[in-house]
């Protein structure tokens, strides 16, 4: 008998997609991520399209697939809270905190997640982490400030790079640059996402800590790991 085929990344993908809906009530309006994972996400909720009155998106990429769907896409400005917020992460780790920006739509995530009073973080499993900091560091900059950045963080010890499409710097939806920093090791993430949030020029840094996950429903060749970071201290 041959053995089972493993599971792909994206087969991952897709099981974790598929299990948020259990977490998503009914006649709620929901904060919606951005990504391959939570495209998966949206393609199990367009079949119930019903359960859900609309959606806050964090990306013009979702508010297209969401449209496309017939889902209803709400300002973010007209709803005041959300239930929930589902979205993937380039990394995470046992605390819940989390590195995203990936698809570089982390300043509109960090945004819709902060609105809502649960975020539950979609991931395959490769993106478990002990420590943060092996994923690029994903940070918006305002491109007159781009150099002055790369040197600060170049006195932590870190190698920042502008991230380029086609050859140009990649212009988010706000506008703005990336800058995607390596050898970091973030080893207090409250206090770094804190520290480069007020440096000037920086729109949003990809460390996710004070919008920190409730839940991580992780896809495994075992199915899905459910992981609550509910509980003292949050
Ligand atoms: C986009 C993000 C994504 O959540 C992150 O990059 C993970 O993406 P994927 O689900 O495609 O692996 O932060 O800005």
């Amino acid at each position: 008998m041959s053995a089972a085929t493993p599971m792909t990344q994206d087969e991952l993908k897709a099981l974790v997609g598929r299990a948020a809906l259990e977490h998503i009530g009914h006649g709620h309006i929901i904060g919606i991520g951005t990504g391959s994972t939570v495209n998966h996400f949206i393609e199990a909720l367009a079949q119930q399209r019903e359960r859900i009155v609309g959606a806050v998106s964090s990306s013009e990429a979702t508010t297209q697939r969401l449209r496309a769907h017939g889902i209803r896409v709400f300002d973010a400005n007209e709803v005041e809270e959300l239930a929930v917020y589902v979205d993937g992460a380039d990394e995470i780790d046992p605390r819940g905190f989390m590195i995203k920006g990936g698809g570089a739509a982390l300043t509109r995530e960090k945004i819709v997640a902060a609105q809502a009073r649960r975020f539950v973080c979609i991931v395959d499993q490769s993106k478990w982490v002990q420590t943060l900091g092996r994923f690029p560091l994903p940070v918006e900059v305002i491109p007159m400030a781009t150099q002055r950045i790369i040197r600060q963080f170049a006195a932590l010890g870190g190698t920042a790079r502008v991230r380029l499409r086609d050859g140009a710097p990649l212009v988010t939806d706000n506008g703005q640059h990336i800058l995607d920093v390596t050898g970091l090791a973030i080893t207090d993430p409250p206090a770094f996402e804190s520290m480069v949030n007020d440096w000037p020029g920086v729109v949003t840094v990809g460390v996710f800590a004070h919008q920190r996950a409730h839940v991580c429903l992780m896809g495994t060749p075992e199915g899905v790991r459910t992981i609550s970071f509910d509980g003292p201290g949050r």
